[in-house]
């Protein structure tokens, strides 16, 4: 008995020093990042170019929000100084997006940036900025559909057809937003909101076995699903593997929101698809497609990525993964929990390793190497991106308050 105490004590330890020691490389890139010549002071760093350099977005793409987020999380941490003023600096960029009703990323974009800003600092303007910024989002609700519009339209691969209003499942991703406005102004508006877009989603986004389709097409005035098909996947009856991150994700917080054992239900349904599936390979880090390299899986042929090298990780869809499998695991009990928690340090280990933790300095000063944005779209190919990191961080300090015996919530 005392051996095996003696065991888990120093295994604990091991662990905890595990994720001090990546933190703390976390934030020598965020470090190395504010101090990158090519960081411009009005775009905001997203992957890099084929030299490796640091390339930047305008605020108005979706991903903005993940560089501010990530310099939250690095203060809180470290409970650096300096940080935290970045935090700032680049968090107050963003306030011309809390009226900005152009595509669904506001979540993305606000909660990740000014929803840390607020949690961290209890600044009352933070949360007022946010309220407007779930109002923003909200007018792009349709209440015979019961969704919020993910982008103006969406131009299938196959024909010629536009359909006028997608919803991706990444939009899952938008709620958490809503819900804390509701808390925090009384208004249940935008957690209806929230509701009705999940339970649409629960309905019309899965297959049986809990894979997910990435864009579900409707028609605005029956409010019926038009089609359902692949953007960002190999195919319209594939699974994009960062597609059903963000559904195991957004389904977990969902479940935290509402106690609805329906999305509880959901999540895991999800989250054993991704961790048992056959085609995870062996340190847990999916193939940008969970179907990619299936020849002859689509009939027909019928895929958006036919003649692109298919076995590219996706280190982003890892990332989202492991944080959103630690939050499952407190929502769940016996095997299933241990099941869910062994998968998130699974592929924290993975990504934490030289396989795909970038050299200090190198990678543009992002943290983690091979990630995919669209290979249908031939952008962003085995690259770092923004968002992996932020995620990356984000399940570290989870895994960390796991090991510490704190509540993530
Ligand atoms: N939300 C867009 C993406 O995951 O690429």
């Amino acid at each position: 008995m005392l051996v095996l105490c003696s065991f888990i004590i120093v295994q604990a330890q091991s662990e905890k020093d595990f994720v001090k020691e990546n933190l703390a490389f976390c934030n020598t890139q965020l470090y190395g990042m504010l101090a990158d010549k090519s960081l411009q002071t009005n775009k905001f760093p997203r992957t890099t170019n084929a030299k490796g350099e640091l390339t930047s977005t305008s605020m108005y793409d979706w991903t903005p929000g993940f560089f501010p987020g990530s310099l939250w999380y690095g203060y809180e941490f470290s409970k650096y100084e300096s940080l935290k003023d970045a935090a700032i600096k680049w968090t107050e960029k963003l306030e011309p997006l809390q009226t900005f009703t152009g595509h669904h990323d506001l979540g993305f974009m606000m909660y990740c940036s000014y929803g840390n800003a607020y949690r961290l600092t209890n600044n009352e303007s933070y949360k007022n900025i946010l309220i407007r910024s779930a109002k923003a989002l909200s007018t792009r609700f349709n209440s015979k559909i019961g969704c919020i519009k993910s982008w103006n339209s969406f131009k299938s691969f196959h024909g010629d057809k536009t359909y006028n209003f997608p919803v991706i499942i990444d939009n899952m991703m938008n709620l958490e937003m809503l819900f804390f406005a509701s808390k925090v102004s009384g208004d249940p508006t935008y957690r209806n909101v929230a509701v009705t877009h999940a339970l649409t989603t629960m309905k019309n986004h899965f297959r049986p076995d809990y894979s997910s389709y990435h864009v579900v097409c409707y028609d605005s005035v029956s409010g019926k699903v038009e089609t359902r098909e692949a953007a960002q996947g190999y195919a319209d009856n594939s699974t994009w593997a960062r597609g059903q991150a963000w559904a195991i994700y957004g389904f977990t917080m969902t479940y935290r929101e509402t106690k609805d054992p329906r999305f509880l239900k959901t999540a895991k349904g999800l989250a054993k698809y991704f961790i048992n599936n056959k085609n995870l390979p062996s340190d847990y880090i999916p193939i940008w497609d969970f179907n990619a390299w299936q020849k002859g899986y689509i009939p027909g042929g019928n895929s958006n990525a036919p003649n692109i090298p298919v076995l590219y990780r996706d280190a982003s869809a890892a990332a989202i993964t492991a944080s959103a499998l630690l939050e499952l695991s407190t929502c769940t009990t016996g095997d299933e929990a241990k099941q869910f928690k062994n998968a998130a340090v699974k592929m924290l280990h993975s990504l934490g390793s030289v396989a795909y933790r970038a050299k200090a300095g190198n990678n543009g000063n992002f943290i983690l190497m091979h990630s995919v944005g669209s290979i249908p779209h031939n952008n962003e190919i085995d690259v770092p991106l923004v968002y992996a990191d932020y995620y990356f961080i984000e399940a570290l300090l989870r895994y960390e308050k796991l090991l510490d015996g704190k509540k993530l919530f």
